[in-house]
């Protein structure tokens, strides 16, 4: 058994992170025995691409997937803890799973992800959910394979949490959710330590994946087809850091670029690191996207200054100046409300920056203490209604500009990878160069293609358009 501790993972070591290749014997190819799994992904891009991991080392050691968790012999719930509505979704769902389990006595249940990070967590599956069979946590997910057959194995319940990262693995297998458009993570963890933010606990030091790893694997994307690739990191910008020799963001998106796939995003961008050199690059590569995710979080410098961010309002405003001179750039951000004892001076300044800049979108949140994290030990004499009120105040005020800046496209034409089948009854749908979700008559072959939609008419999240 091995147990998350908060005070391994907030360490940061200087030592340089080294790489291991996965692999597994012939011995567990054959575990799965075509049972099937199902895996329940919650919280970000990240632990989406996890999955896409899991899946395929679930199937590579015989395993099928089912279609919901009811038919499932194995599930996983893989799981998020930035916010406390994130935790009750997972608790919800063992809930369910609980229930089934009761009539289904051979079923299997692990839980991975950020929230098996997090000392409570675990100490309440070994006390309260006995009969979860298995946890993992982020530093591990290759070693599923083992941990799995020993749960298989045994009627114990295997923990098995390493709260100090270890070595970065390659060659994990992948099953990808979608065939044009891949995640690529660029690094992991991260060093930032904004004192509300429990990702440093959960995800370890930040490390940066080798270039020529990253760029093997767009390269094979390339040549599978594939039309889009996203770099993932929680943030991105300070990619090659904590290497021992000089490259950095600037560099790898030039390398990526030059692979010729057509459409390069990155997410997420933390102000602090964001460099002239990279908005320079971006103007100089067509096919790096225009669209940048910049959380800002506040708009008051002293709530930022609690926050840990590093910057100011000033400095943040100054940056997204030199961002808006990329062409026909998108910039869209985080915002936190109910940061403690943010006052309603702090908030008005907070609705300032967003009347000054107008974000083409936002995704807005109230405070959520998270333990173990110094925010959370902060005096907060705000009343939760209060919060709720300026996160009403604040989603009426960005969604103003979403319309707006949604409503200047009406007549143009703009560049769109389509996804496929949309919600809307005989329409398709996709992202443009600027990441706004448009729905379009168009014909199906053209699933999988970048094609060029006139802009119809626009609604506060998406686009209508058809193909001309
Ligand atoms: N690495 C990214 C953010 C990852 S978390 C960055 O630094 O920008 C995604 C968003 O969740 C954050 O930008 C923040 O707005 C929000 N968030 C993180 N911790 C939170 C908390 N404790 N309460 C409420 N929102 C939080
Ligand atoms: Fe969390 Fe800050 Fe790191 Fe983003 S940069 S993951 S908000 S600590
Ligand atoms: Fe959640 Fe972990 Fe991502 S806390 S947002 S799943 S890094």
């Amino acid at each position: 058994m091995l147990l998350p501790s908060y005070k391994e993972a907030r360490k940061r070591s200087k030592v340089l992170s080294e790489k291991e290749f996965y692999s597994i014997d012939k011995e567990f190819k054959t575990i799965g025995n075509n049972r099937k799994y199902f895996i329940k992904t919650y919280g970000c891009q990240m632990n989406e691409h996890d999955t896409e991991n899991i899946k395929a080392m679930l199937e590579e050691i015989g395993f099928i997937e089912a279609n919901d968790y009811l038919e499932a012999d194995l599930i996983i719930l893989n799981t998020c803890s930035i916010r406390e509505n994130a935790h009750n979704k997972a608790f919800g769902m063992l809930g369910r799973i609980k229930h089934l389990k009761q009539s289904k006595k051979n079923l299997i249940v692990g839980l991975c992800g950020c929230m098996a990070q997090e000392e409570k967590v675990v100490d309440d599956i070994m006390k309260k959910y006995k009969w979860v069979n298995f946890v993992f946590g982020t530093h591990n997910i290759h070693r599923l394979p083992f941990i799995l057959k020993e749960a298989l194995e045994s009627n114990n319940q295997e923990i098995e949490v390493c709260s100090k990262e270890g070595n970065i693995v390659e060659g994990m297998p992948v099953k990808r959710e979608n065939s044009y458009k891949a995640y690529v993570n660029i690094m992991y963890g991260c060093d930032k330590f904004c004192t509300y933010c429990i990702v440093p606990y959960t995800r370890g030091k930040q490390r940066s994946r080798d270039k020529d790893d990253i760029l093997k694997e767009v390269n094979d994307l390339v040549q599978k087809g594939y039309k889009e690739v996203t770099l993932l990191g929680q943030n991105v910008n300070a990619y090659g850091k904590d290497f021992d020799y000089k490259y950095n963001m600037e560099n790898l998106l030039e390398d990526v670029s030059k692979t010729g796939i057509a459409r390069i995003r990155f997410m997420t961008s933390h102000p602090w690191d964001f460099t002239d050199g990279m908005i320079d690059v971006i103007k100089k590569y067509p096919n790096i996207m225009p669209s940048i995710h910049l959380p800002v979080q506040s708009g008051s410098s002293r709530i930022l200054k609690l926050m840990g961010r590093k910057y100011t309002k000033e400095e943040y405003i100054k940056l997204f100046d030199k961002i808006k001179t990329i062409p026909n750039v998108c910039v869209s951000t985080d915002i936190i409300v109910g940061f403690p004892d943010e006052q309603d001076e702090d908030f008005k300044e907070t609705l300032d920056l967003v009347n000054y800049c107008k974000f083409d979108n936002a995704y807005t949140f109230i405070f959520s203490p998270r333990e173990g994290t110094p925010a959370a030990k902060l005096k907060d004499s705000i009343p939760l209604s209060k919060k709720e009120e300026r996160l009403h105040i604040l989603n009426e005020t960005v969604n103003k500009y979403f319309l707006e800046s949604n409503r200047k496209l009406i007549n143009t034409k703009v560049k769109v990878l389509v996804d496929g089948k949309s919600e809307k009854e005989g329409m398709l749908c996709g992202y443009t160069d600027t990441n706004k979700l448009i729905n379009f008559y168009a014909d199906a072959n053209l699933i999988g293609q970048i094609v060029e939609v006139l802009v119809t008419d626009a609604k506060t999240w998406s686009l209508d358009g058809r193909v001309e």
